[in-house]
């Protein structure tokens, strides 16, 4: 097995063979899930897991990118650092099977973004030999691989699009209304969320303050929009149709 693909911070991560189980994983993944059983346990046998601490470094920006990263369990996060060291979250994988590192190993720059463990999380590493060995034998897993990255750019429009044209109730709004679609469970009265980002996740996916959503989390909570009890969170029916909430 290759292991150009090893990352640069040893102390937060555990290396071991992939379980039998683990590797299955990678049939449920978007952009292999064309494959025959074959070209599916060919793949799998290359696969490596590694586990991160909370906190851990998966890749960092502008580091050149050597693997592809599949989630097994666990959340991780895709974030840019301003010069003050604000972060911005642009985009989070908490589904197993999602994966990431795809980008330096497509165009060849460095990576374009830092990925960091939310969460205690299990990844599966495939090099990038292995990979594009894979991809220039299988181009049905390059047209996948397309079909993610429009995916991926359709919902970078959407966010800048909401940077510019909404205020921070709309782009709150929107964000509850994006998680409520993608994780949501209904209820009589709307829709739960069991385990919403923290306030301080949300603030960096919408680009504004922690002490900003506590505020408006607050007002629409004290307006009936929503019920916040920890880290559930009950949208009301209002919220998820309509226009944003004006202050
Ligand atoms: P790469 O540039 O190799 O390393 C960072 C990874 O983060 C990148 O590949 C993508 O897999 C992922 N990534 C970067 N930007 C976004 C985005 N806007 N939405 C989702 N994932 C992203």
């Amino acid at each position: 097995m290759s292991r150009s693909g090893r990352s640069t911070v040893a102390s937060s991560m555990d290396l071991r063979i992939a379980t039998a189980r683990e590797r299955n994983l990678l049939r449920s993944v978007a952009i292999f899930s064309d494959l025959d059983a074959g070209a599916a346990a060919a793949l799998e046998r290359l696969a490596e897991t590694r586990e991160y601490a909370e906190g851990a470094v998966v890749v960092s920006q502008d580091e050149p990118g050597d693997a592809l990263f599949v989630l097994v369990s666990g959340r991780v996060k895709v974030v840019l650092y301003g010069e003050s060291g604000r972060e911005i979250i642009l985009s989070m994988f908490k589904t197993p099977g999602d994966f990431f590192g795809e980008m330096s190993l497509l165009d060849h720059q460095p990576r374009s973004a830092t990925v960091i463990a939310a969460e205690r999380s299990r990844l599966l590493v495939l090099s990038r030999a292995d990979f594009q060995a894979h991809i220039e034998a299988h181009p049905r897993t390059a047209l996948r691989v397309l079909t993610e990255l429009s995916r991926r750019l359709r919902h970078a429009d959407a966010v800048i699009g909401n940077l510019a044209l909404l205020d921070v109730y709309g782009r709150l709004a929107g964000k509850l209304r994006e998680l409520a679609a993608a994780e949501g469970e209904d209820h009589e009265e709307g829709v739960v969320l069991r385990q919403r980002p923290t306030q301080a996740e949300i603030a960096a996916m919408i680009g504004t303050s922690r002490e900003t959503v506590s505020r408006v989390l607050s007002d629409l909570a004290r307006r009936g929009h929503v019920v916040i009890s920890g880290r559930r969170l009950l949208l009301r029916r209002e919220l998820l149709v309509g226009p944003p909430p004006e202050r």
